[in-house]
């Protein structure tokens, strides 16, 4: 093949004349390094051969992007500027209307699950690093699982703040009846028997260690704990809880929990598995508002490496093999490949935890001024349902709600 005829065969790919294609090549003489020193071999192209320079207004020197053998802009026929571009996506994002016929994840009220902190007293606390949120007396709660019911939030999960001298190593509290959980989990139950409430299995609430699990020896014992959980949740799915979370990375605990629960009839109570829990440093201020710091040490024999991903797959094919039927990832922002990963090899519904040190972070740069919280608050909530999850716990629930009611999303 001539050169000629490879030109014109480029031309035709390029779809552009044969002229075109011939003046878009650059000549040798065109290229040079002049001015970016010596041996780097990066080369600028000038375009002074063919005059790209030309005289306007703003001065001899001005660029034209019109000409050269390189000009990026020609004229269209009505001799406007014209990018011969063919694919522009900006065409899907032309309206509100075109945007929203075309968006692909859609966050509803009935995605959120309301975390509420409770104890057994009757007045309300403030939690200071998470400015917004409360520490309910059980009235109190009941007041506001109404508030957000009627933004369509229909799924809440309680987190009980638990006097000092009622913890125990083994945690015995978390499986007495008449604890504040599960008279929590019937009062909503009764007063809204069409919610969700999912109840937090682990141990550290009721322990006098600060750790998920029974201590021994400055160990957590893994089988010991086991035996606990299972009582926590028969105690749980008496009382009327809908879902049971087990949030305390023990090995082996979906499955035994399973088996707890539908020895006993419970067949229908849910697992949401907090299957990819890692050791994270964005869990201080939930601990703060439950007064739950660990006693000694972190909680890196049981919670997952920061660092690991492929770790979160082999926990989420031991959940599901164990019988979970909801896998989460926590924290949330910080860890949305996880969810993506866990989204491609999983089929199991997944929630996303925007934990406590996320929604500090918001509400500390909301209040500077330093972020607008509601578009702030609904992207992420967007991006956690971009990134593959189904549900999102969040302490935000409540508000992202109301904000997407009123836009019309309820
Ligand atoms: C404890 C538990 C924790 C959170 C939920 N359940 C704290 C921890 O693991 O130490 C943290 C949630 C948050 O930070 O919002 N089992």
């Amino acid at each position: 093949m001539t050169t000629a005829a490879m030109l014109a065969v480029l031309g035709a790919l390029l779809s552009v004349s044969v002229s075109d294609a011939f003046a878009v090549l650059p000549t040798a003489s065109s290229w040079s390094t002049k001015g970016m020193g010596t041996g780097t071999g990066s080369l600028r192209h000038t375009a002074s051969a063919r005059g790209a320079k030309t005289t306007t207004s703003m001065g001899a020197d001005a660029y034209d992007p019109f000409s050269g053998p390189n000009a990026p802009l020609r004229r269209n026929n009505n001799n406007d500027a014209w990018v011969s571009q063919r694919p522009r996506p900006r065409r899907n994002r032309k309206s509100e209307a075109m945007r929203s016929m075309l968006r692909e994840a859609v966050v509803r009220p009935a995605n959120f699950i309301y975390p509420l902190f409770i104890h057994d007293e009757d007045f309300e606390v403030e939690i200071k690093p998470m400015p917004g949120c409360l520490r309910h007396s059980l009235s109190h709660m009941l007041k506001e699982v109404e508030e957000a019911w009627k933004f369509g939030v229909r799924t809440f999960v309680v987190f009980p703040k638990v006097p000092d001298q009622l913890k125990t190593n083994y945690a015995d509290e978390c499986h007495n009846p008449n604890g504040i959980v599960p008279r929590a989990v019937s009062m909503i139950k009764e007063r809204f028997p069409d919610s969700i409430v999912c109840t937090d299995v682990a141990l550290d609430p009721y322990s006098d260690q600060g750790h998920d699990g029974v201590v021994k020896d400055g160990k957590i014992l893994n089988d010991e704990t086991i035996m606990q959980l299972t009582k926590q949740v028969v105690c749980q799915a008496r009382a009327g809880s809908d879902v049971v979370a087990p949030s305390d990375m023990m090995d082996g605990r979906v499955g035994a929990i399973r088996d707890a629960l539908d020895s006993e009839g419970f067949t229908d109570v849910s697992i949401l598995a907090y299957t990819a829990k890692y050791a994270s440093a964005f869990y201080g201020p939930f601990r703060d508002a439950l007064d739950s710091h660990p006693g000694f040490g972190d909680k890196k024999t049981y919670q997952q490496d920061p660092a690991n991903g492929r770790e979160a797959l082999i926990e989420a094919a031991l959940d599901a093999a164990e019988g979970a039927d909801m896998l989460m990832v926590k924290p949330g922002m910080p860890y949305l490949d996880v969810i993506q990963r866990l989204r491609e090899s999983s089929n199991l519904p997944i929630s996303a935890y925007h934990v406590s040190g996320e929604y500090a972070m918001m509400k500390a740069a909301v209040e500077r001024g330093w972020l607008d919280e509601r578009a702030a608050v609904l992207e992420t909530m967007t991006c956690f349902k971009r990134a593959g999850a189904d549900a999102i716990l969040t302490y935000y629930a409540k508000d992202a709600a109301r904000w997407l009611c009123e836009d019309g999303l309820c």
